[in-house]
């Protein structure tokens, strides 16, 4: 038996990590901001103490459970970190350390969620986890901080970072491009930046795989770092095309721009596609292509999607 504490399980991947963790069976302790502020130093311990001995053992059969934190708490408000540096440092530094040394001290395994924003974008071939990085917003270098805060308190833990997450919960792009699919006849996006969508059922279902899997458990490791996305890359105005399409809309109606014409308070990155290949040298399934799991997302949701 596997048991999974999930924070920021209200999240866009958070939610569909609780969801798919019960379909699983597994004991599930999901914690939403509500109920564990990750910034908190005593309420981190004590959920992470009763986590550790309420799973500590399978009560029918008396074998020892596998536990594992995964952290999908983050503040993601990308532009809003350029003003808000303290919360976002907070948040995605402080409370992921926190998380860290409170998984080390109770032998518990973590999974860290983080971004291909700790990456500048001036790569030419999907980043590797091992590539240089070098975020360019406050957001990126608060999460790339984060990694490290990790990884200085539990060298065991395994970061995964993903990219252009969306999902039935939660605002993101695809319900941003549905609205204004309903609301106006052109939409504008910008078609020079490259990265994945990945859809958050998709990430939680392969974070699951990983959290289940003997590579995770490998006790001598440290500094680990794999990256999860679907599969190919797109700009956002192919994006937003395909979520027309998707939706049964004239993808016609969306026009490219550029970033020089859609300036925004946090710089993004060009080219932020991220390699799968350490993930797949890990024994772990890739994720279907991204226009695939748009395809199943909406059908799926249509309630989500409509507004
Ligand atoms: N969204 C993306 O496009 C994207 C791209 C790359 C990587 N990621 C990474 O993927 C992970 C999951 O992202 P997501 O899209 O699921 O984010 P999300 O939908 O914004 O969810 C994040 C959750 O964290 C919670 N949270 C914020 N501050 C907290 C705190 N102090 N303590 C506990 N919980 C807190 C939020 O709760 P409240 O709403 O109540 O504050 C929210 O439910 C994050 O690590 C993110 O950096 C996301």
């Amino acid at each position: 038996m596997t048991s999974v504490l999930i924070t920021g399980a209200h999240g866009q991947v958070g939610s569909e990590l609780a969801a798919a963790a019960h379909a699983r069976g597994w004991a599930v302790t999901a914690l939403g901001s509500a109920d564990l502020d990750i910034t908190d130093a005593a309420a981190v311990d004590a959920a992470v103490t009763a986590f550790s001995q309420d799973s500590a053992s399978d009560p029918d059969t008396g074998a020892r459970n596998r536990a594992v934190i995964i952290n999908a708490a983050a503040h993601t408000a990308v532009d809003l970190a350029e003003t808000d540096q303290e919360r976002a440092y907070a948040v995605n530094e402080r409370g992921p350390g926190l998380l860290a040394a409170a998984a080390s001290r109770h032998d518990v395994h973590l999974v860290h969620l983080s971004t291909d924003y700790v990456f500048p974008g001036s790569a030419d071939r999907p980043y590797e986890p091992t590539d240089a990085t070098g975020p360019r917003s406050v957001y990126g270098a608060s999460k790339l901080a984060g990694e490290r805060a990790v990884h200085a308190a539990d060298p065991t833990a395994v970061v995964v970072r993903t990219a252009w997450v969306w999902g039935a919960t939660g605002g993101n792009f695809v319900k941003t491009m549905a609205a204004l699919e309903r609301s106006r006849p052109t939409v504008d996006v910008v078609d020079d930046q490259r990265g994945t969508p990945s859809y958050a059922a998709d990430l939680a279902a392969g974070l699951l795989e990983l959290a289940d899997s003997a590579w995770l458990a490998d006790a001598a490791a440290s500094g680990r770092v794999l990256h999860l996305t679907n599969a190919g890359e797109t700009t956002w105005f192919g994006f937003a095309r395909a979520i027309f399409a998707a939706l049964g809309a004239d993808p016609e109606r969306v026009r490219p721009t550029t970033s020089a014409a859609f300036v925004r308070p946090a710089p993004r990155p060009a080219y932020s596609v991220l390699s799968g290949q350490a993930w797949a040298a890990a024994g772990l399934a890739p994720l279907r292509p991204w226009d695939e799991a748009l395809a199943a997302g909406i059908t799926d949701h249509p309630g989500a999607f409509a507004g």
